[in-house]
């Protein structure tokens, strides 16, 4: 069903944010943990609101919900952003972390105490196993989509999770050759590294 679908990817960021703001003084692993979070909250976003909200929104009943839901999103891509162009090591970057951080765990608590509730009224029993499927296969596809941008992150075949690298996948051949890499990806641009 797709509200345990969602609650899956829910807990995933939970987590990572728990993990990301509590991170000290180890930047390499700040960087990784953010990376992780980033793509877990960019591919859930996307699955959510083509999966849930877009139903959601061709009914009368769920107007309010879903816009409301899509702003929150848009508001949780713009701290992203600037997370990713900051400087991690400038102590202001924390202050913006715990703001995301704060920010998605209110979203999180607002979609499974009310949207959720608002969306079980709205759909119907097959409607919401099928979107539960459609979500499923969603999420993976642009956790691997996003993932992709960066060497350091990829997507476990087995768990369909996004996890670090392995060093092995990194593919030494065209390891610090970002113009290789992104040839044998078939991209004219490099991964990005932030
Ligand atoms: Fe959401
Ligand atoms: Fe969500």
């Amino acid at each position: 069903m797709i509200f345990d679908a969602i609650r899956e990817s829910h807990d995933l960021q939970r987590d990572l944010c728990r993990k990301l703001t509590a991170s000290r003084d180890d930047a390499a692993a700040r960087q990784l943990l953010f990376l992780q979070l980033k793509v877990e909250l960019m591919a859930h976003a996307a699955a959510e609101e083509r999966f849930l909200y877009v139903a959601l929104l061709m009914t009368d009943g769920g107007l309010d919900a879903s816009r409301h839901a899509l702003h929150e999103h848009h508001e949780v891509d713009e701290l992203l952003e600037d997370l990713t162009t900051r400087d991690k090591r400038q102590p202001g970057w924390l202050t913006i972390a715990k703001k995301l951080s704060f920010k998605v765990r209110h979203h999180l608590k607002e979609e499974e105490s009310k949207f959720f509730q608002v969306a079980g009224r709205l759909l119907s029993a097959s409607q919401k196993v099928q979107l539960g499927r459609r979500y499923a296969r969603e999420i993976v596809r642009m956790r691997k989509h996003f993932a992709d941008e960066y060497a350091s992150v990829a997507v476990s075949e087995k768990s369909g999770r996004v996890m670090p690298a392995k060093p092995a996948a990194r593919r030494p051949a065209t390891r610090g050759n970002a113009r290789a890499g992104a040839q044998r990806r078939g991209r004219s641009e490099p991964r990005r590294t932030r």
